[in-house]
């Protein structure tokens, strides 16, 4: 059962009905976690209005009924009706050794599982992938590893900006560089690696010289019409840039791959027919040659309504039509009900108004539904937008390389024994663990500061931390005599000191936790748990020797404690998407 409130919340429910009847049985027992005992309920609180009572009297008829026997060894009314509860420890080691022994640590499947898409990541071709996407793809990625784990069929959707106006000057650029011949792929590749120094160059021939415009102007009209020779030098182009993007996500070590590229191009002939059936079901409207849908509810701050543009007073499609064709596919065709989208909060409304609009025309209805899972900016010490010090961008691969550099750098500090090649493969492990976790561990929608400092300190809530923690637990293993290691796998729990006790009632949330992150969709929650699993198997390793214990039951049972929090640590960081390596 692993959650201790999943046995206390059917007692609650009993002695609900027994003190106040049956009206009562549906009563929330509110049992949450406290620092003062190991769970409070504060359902007397709740009620006390319900059946005009003060709660301390409510909480006294519970209390008559409450049958804990065997579970609780102490429960006691706190303040002005709080009920606390300390768990037994007999029923603990208990429960913890049945986590112990589930091959998921007590992660169970959702009650409904369903097929959900997760659409992140998302960068456009042609630019260079910045932080702004690191928020999506990191994010993206442990929601989907969260909803795996918890039963749903997930399909990861990298709905990447592949087509458009822009492709014209790339093309006649790519043209004029010589590079548009078969055999130059790899020149190719190259020369788009710095991918913004590219478009600059387009963007500024465009600019200056009127032939170079209308070329690609004319180029559009033919990558639009799907003339062959146009769409594979398109093709070419986007096939480097999925290289370099590829390359991104495996030094990243995310789980999106090529074949869940899914982009706006993929959705271009399904255009017309979006729009022709929006006509159809009278939803749209033409405005100055322009196709619009006015969804219920949007206006701006006149009061005027808004429009969600479908398509161009000039024929051609942008940004919405798309989007609104690739809800429709996603559950018409991937038949998935619930939709995810991993994208920047300036967004909100853009999304909004398309989740309205795929809702009028009956393209999300129940219980089908779409979630914004927005998110803020990174921001530099300056509390501005994340820029390099010449105020340009900042990009990923670069980013990504120099938490790497100084993750290095820390453990040759911290580890000077480790040797070089093991080094090297620890420090990608916590630079790339450090900069995800310090984009999972605040809540989303809130904005952060980029802070290196911070994020690769060994202290507090931080990637180092927790997986230093694991790294405790392996090290202890390696020491460890072998007949102890062996029986330890089967030996019984005791959890007879407070950080034995405290560490045990930790470990059984973990299923919980993980619940609740596919729920609300918050990684954070899953930070604040391995964060708070790291700080008691720490203090739990100061006050109780593991190894040096005399008793050999106790000693065992230290040591299964350690294995499963370190199974726990490294699972959790797994559903983040953060390796956990065994020394560091
Ligand atoms: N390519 C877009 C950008 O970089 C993000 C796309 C997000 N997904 C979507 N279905 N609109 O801003």
């Amino acid at each position: 059962m692993a959650d201790p409130r999943m046995t206390l919340a059917p007692r609650f429910v009993a002695a609900l009905r027994a003190a106040f009847g049956d009206e009562f049985a549906e009563t929330d027992p509110a049992i949450r976690r406290s620092e003062r005992a190991d769970f409070q309920a504060d359902v007397a609180m709740a009620l006390s209005k319900r059946v005009g009572k003060p709660p301390r009297e409510v909480a006294l008829a519970i209390l008559a009924h409450l049958d804990l026997a065997g579970i609780c060894d102490k429960v006691e009314i706190a303040g002005p009706g709080f009920i606390n509860l300390t768990l037994s420890p007999d029923w603990l080691a208990h429960e913890v050794f049945a986590v112990a022994h589930d091959p998921v640590l007590g992660v169970r499947h959702a009650s409904v599982t369903e097929t959900v898409v997760v659409d992140y990541s998302a960068p456009n071709i042609a630019k260079e992938m910045h932080v702004g996407h690191v928020r999506s793809t990191v994010l993206g990625d442990s929601l989907a590893r969260v909803l795996e784990a918890l039963g749903h069929h997930v399909i990861r959707q990298n709905h990447v900006g592949d087509w458009g106006t822009p492709f014209g000057m790339l093309i006649e650029h790519l043209l004029d560089l010589g590079l548009g011949e078969l055999g130059h792929e790899d020149a190719l590749a190259a020369s788009i690696t710095d991918l913004d120094a590219f478009y600059k160059q387009a963007r500024t021939k465009f600019d200056a010289e009127p032939a170079f415009a209308e070329r690609s102007r004319q180029r559009v009209v033919l990558l639009q019409a799907g003339e062959a020779q146009t769409l594979a030098l398109w093709s070419r182009f986007t096939q480097a840039s999925k290289r370099y993007f590829g390359a991104v996500y495996a030094k990243l070590a995310v789980t999106l791959k090529d074949e869940h590229i899914v982009g706006e191009s993929f959705f271009n002939p399904k255009l017309p027919g979006i729009v022709g059936e929006l006509e159809e079901r009278g939803l749209a409207e033409t405005n100055n040659g322009a196709v619009c849908v006015f969804p219920e509810g949007f206006t701006n701050k006149e009061g005027a309504r808004l429009p969600l543009i479908v398509r161009k007073g000039d024929g051609g499609y942008g940004y919405a039509a798309t989007d609104l064709a690739a809800l429709q596919h996603r559950t018409s065709v991937l038949g998935a009900t619930r939709l995810l989208y991993v994208v920047g909060a300036p967004q909100q409304q853009h999304l909004a108004m398309v989740f309205a609009v795929a809702k009028s025309a009956g393209w999300l209805q129940p219980p089908a539904r779409a979630e914004h899972v927005a998110f803020g900016s990174i921001l530099g010490p300056d509390k501005k937008m994340f820029k390099t010090r010449a105020g340009g961008t900042v990009k990923l691969a670069e980013l990504i390389d120099e938490a790497v550099q100084r993750a290095a750098a820390a453990v040759a500090e911290k580890n000077p024994a480790l040797d070089e090649e093991a080094r090297a493969v620890v420090a990608r492990q916590i630079g790339i663990g450090a900069v995800k976790y310090v984009d999972l561990s605040s809540d989303r929608i809130k904005d952060y500061v980029f802070d290196w400092d911070r994020m690769l300190a060994f202290e507090g809530n931080t990637a180092p931390y927790c997986q230093y923690a694991h790294a405790r637990v392996r090290s202890i293993f390696r020491r460890a005599n072998p007949g102890d290691v062996t029986a330890s796998a089967t030996a019984h729990v005791l959890l007879r000191e407070p950080a034995e006790h405290a560490l045990g009632v930790e470990l059984l949330e973990f299923g919980a936790v993980v619940a609740s992150v596919g729920q609300t969709l918050q990684p954070h929650r899953l930070c604040t748990y391995l964060f708070n699993v790291a700080t008691k198997f720490n203090s739990f390793y100061d006050q109780c020797s593991v190894l040096k214990a005399d008793d050999e039951a106790v000693r065992r049972s230290r040591l299964a404690l350690a294995n499963l929090t370190g199974n726990v640590l490294a699972k959790g960081l797994d559903l983040l998407g953060i390796e956990a390596p065994d020394q560091m």
